[in-house]
């Protein structure tokens, strides 16, 4: 398995392009099962993630294209994929392949909505919850689906279709409005969907839903209203750049100090996150080219966060900011309302000599006047790159273990750090 060893204390400074967001690009590329045409998408990331959900995807039955370099490009240019559903040839998703990605559940809706059945393996436990899909499966009875779970598996069916119906999300949840999209955009009637993810990447889902020929209203609200057709067609869509690869490289640059570019990033979709650091005294300046963070001289002040539905601070940047504050003057109060069990850095963290300590659903960081490099691990994707922002700022060498956590979900991490002066390199094994 793959490691990476970080020496850390570098500054940086230069520019890093932002890819396209994985947690926008998983969702769209699902979409592709709810028409016969061709959905392209451009700006995919690559991501062992995306390469997980083209297999399972493939055996559903959809082709898949993905074009060839151009002239000039980088490699950290997007990829351009096209995928084709001419028929779902297997309406089950089976246990080997969901469980390797939780998201891949989502399959259920558009399966559902075209083919009138679905039998797809529940995706079981995972490292920041026990995350159910309660609220997915309710949504899609309340379209009219019976829903029945066997050995492992939840069987939907609506033999004569589904019909728009009332979803009232008791919490917000993303996967479950992505589901409730894909659900009624192919259903008979009117779909009103309440208390519903605003999330940009839903509202990302949406726009190329909208493009396919679906009549949605209200997307990036908490009321969705989705008029059903009985056809999807093909589109063009790009995905929308990822909020949470810029918001963690804004705070390893926060981290380190330094002064760099975050191209194509766009700060709508990470305010809450960047008010933040402007509080914790880092320079922020948004430009035609994307966000420009700026850490020089000055120390790191002590911030409260509470991570909330967009659009409050993301729990996707809740370990990465609290690598940041183990160096802040003061205590830090971060609370998470999201996951339960999203402190699974904490430990590895302290392994740096962070100062953390964890009440319920809140951790309090002291800050301390230096970390140390020190070997570490992380369970997940987020707060593996947590490590990494602290293996930054460490005295020394720190080497991450269990490198296909970030390869999950961070494009050309160790190119686009070193690139602003970072020493960091990948040790094959
Ligand atoms: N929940 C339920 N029942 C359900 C669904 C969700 O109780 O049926 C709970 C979850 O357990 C959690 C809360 O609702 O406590 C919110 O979960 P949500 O459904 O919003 O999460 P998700 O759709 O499974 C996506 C992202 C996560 C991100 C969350 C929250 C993708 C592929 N995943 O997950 O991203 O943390 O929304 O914003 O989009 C990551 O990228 O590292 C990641 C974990």
């Amino acid at each position: 398995m793959d490691k990476i060893r970080i020496t850390g204390g570098q500054r940086l400074n230069g520019a890093i392009p932002i890819s396209g967001a994985k947690n926008a690009a998983l969702p769209l590329m699902i979409a592709s099962l709810l028409t016969d045409e061709t959905l392209t998408l451009t700006n995919v990331p690559r991501l062992s993630d995306v390469t997980a959900l083209s297999r399972i995807l493939s055996n559903q039955g959809v082709d898949r294209t993905v074009a060839g370099k151009r002239i000039g490009q980088s490699a950290e240019t997007g990829q351009t994929i096209s995928m084709t559903a001419r028929q779902i040839v297997d309406t089950c998703a089976p246990y080997e392949l969901v469980s390797t990605m939780r998201a891949s559940f989502w399959v259920i809706a558009p399966i559902l909505a075209r083919m009138g059945e679905a039998k797809v393996s529940l995706p079981g436990g995972c490292a920041i919850g026990t995350r159910p899909v309660d609220l997915l499966l309710m949504a899609l009875e309340k379209l009219g689906a019976e829903i029945v779970i066997e050995n492992g598996y939840a069987l939907a069916r609506a033999p004569k279709g589904l019909k728009g119906g009332e979803i009232v999300f008791p919490k917000v949840t993303v996967g479950g409005t992505h589901t409730a999209l894909m659900a009624a955009v192919l259903a008979q009637g009117t779909t009103v969907i309440e208390n519903a993810a605003c999330e940009p990447e839903v509202t990302d889902l949406a726009a190329c839903l909208v493009k396919m020929g679906a009549k949605i209203e209200g997307a990036g609200t908490p009321r969705i209203v989705v008029t059903g057709v009985a056809r999807l067609g093909g589109a063009h869509h790009a995905v929308l750049p990822d909020r949470i690869e810029a918001g963690t490289y804004a705070m390893a640059v926060a981290m380190t100090g330094g002064d760099v570019l975050l191209e194509g990033a766009r700060p709508e979709l990470l305010q809450s996150a960047l008010d933040v650091l402007t509080r914790a005294g880092v320079e922020i300046d948004s430009t035609n080219e994307g966000i420009r963070v700026r850490r020089n001289g000055r120390g790191l002040e002590a911030v409260d966060v509470d991570t909330d539905p967009f659009p409050g601070f993301p729990t996707d940047l809740q370990a990465q900011f609290m690598a940041l504050m183990t160096r802040a003057k003061g205590t830090s109060r971060i609370r998470e309302t999201i996951f339960e069990n999203r402190f699974m850095h904490v430990q590895e963290l302290a392994r740096l000599g962070a100062k953390i300590r964890l009440d319920g659903d809140v951790a309090h960081v002291e800050g301390v006047e230096k970390l140390t490099g020190a070997p570490v691990m992380a369970t997940d994707l987020r707060a593996s790159v947590s490590l990494v922002i602290g293996g930054l700022a460490a005295e020394g060498d720190t080497t991450i273990n269990r490198v296909y956590h970030l390869d999950r979900g961070f494009e050309a991490l160790e190119a686009k750090l070193s690139r602003c002066g970072a020493l960091v390199e990948r040790i094959s094994s």
